[in-house]
């Protein structure tokens, strides 16, 4: 089974706990429009954002698993809460034992090595899940290539269940929305960038641009990730060679294939036909 899955080439998986991973996929699509691409969202289970360690870990395994089985070389955590939770136990642990073939990568490093670029005053400001914060993940990375930053850590438990029930442009949602920067932006006035590190929160991009002052940069990760992927790409030849370049993609959701099709396209404004597919 392992041989077998070792000579096969297939898609690049891309998984997400729910629909904030197709803001990533949509970037890394535009980078790389001739690959193949798969998507797994894991809607059932959505949020990820404040369960267990052991519950996120478990569930982004089976999701990878689900990925390697469907023929994928590489898979990427779209996902802050997966790869803080996550993306160390698969790297070290899972992957030499069961797939030394195969690779899993996170999106927090990337995004850590771009966030010192684009301050000035030094002070950023990073909002994420209560997982993506109580793991400290970011602060543990800022601190190796960026020590002289001023890091504020806010979480928006909120801001999920907004965006997968659709909620973030009614009232209330815009009412928790303006809570949470409010609350970021006493911690430390001088803040000039904002990384938003949940891949959700780019669907709230509007809104946020709407409610922050002009002069805070607003950074999101999909073209980080993309960039990133690519240079991967570049640096390991041998894994290129086993993604499949056709241009496709499709998407699977451990919810109603109807639902996800629905929302997604609504949310990504374009059409999106999903399957579903059981996690376990
Ligand atoms: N989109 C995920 C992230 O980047 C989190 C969503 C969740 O709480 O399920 O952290």
């Amino acid at each position: 089974m392992y041989i077998w899955s070792m000579s096969v080439n297939g898609p690049i998986g891309v998984f997400d706990s729910g629909y904030g991973g197709l803001t990533v996929l949509k970037e890394i699509r535009e980078k790389l429009p001739e690959y193949d691409f798969l998507y797994l969202g894991d809607n059932a289970r959505a949020p990820y954002g404040s369960r267990s360690f052991e519950v996120i870990y478990e569930y982004t395994w089976q999701a990878v698993q689900a990925l390697f089985d469907r023929g994928c070389s590489i898979v990427i955590l779209a996902c802050n809460t997966a790869s803080a939770k996550a993306l160390r136990n698969i790297q070290q642990i899972k992957l030499p034992e069961l797939h030394p073939g195969k690779r899993v990568l996170g999106v927090i490093r990337p995004s850590t090595e771009e966030l010192d670029k684009h301050t000035h005053t030094k002070h950023v400001g990073v909002l994420a899940t209560e997982g993506t914060i109580r793991s400290n993940s970011y602060q543990i990375e800022l601190a190796k290539f960026a020590p002289d930053l001023v890091v504020n850590q806010h979480a928006c438990p909120m801001w999920v269940p907004l965006v997968e029930n659709n909620q973030f442009d009614t009232p209330g949602g815009i009412y928790f929305i303006q809570n949470d920067l409010i609350q970021l932006l006493e911690k430390d006035p001088k803040i000039d960038t904002i990384l938003l590190a949940c891949t959700h929160y780019p669907i709230l991009q509007e809104q946020l641009r709407r409610l922050l002052p002009d002069h805070i940069e607003i950074l999101a990760q999909g073209k980080i990730v993309a960039e990133s992927l690519a240079d991967y790409l570049f640096r390991h030849p041998e894994l290129a060679d086993k993604c499949t370049k056709n241009g496709s993609v499709r998407y699977l959701t451990t919810e109603s294939a109807k639902d996800f099709s629905e929302k997604a396209s609504l949310l990504m404004n374009t059409e999106i036909q999903a399957e579903h597919l059981t996690l376990h």
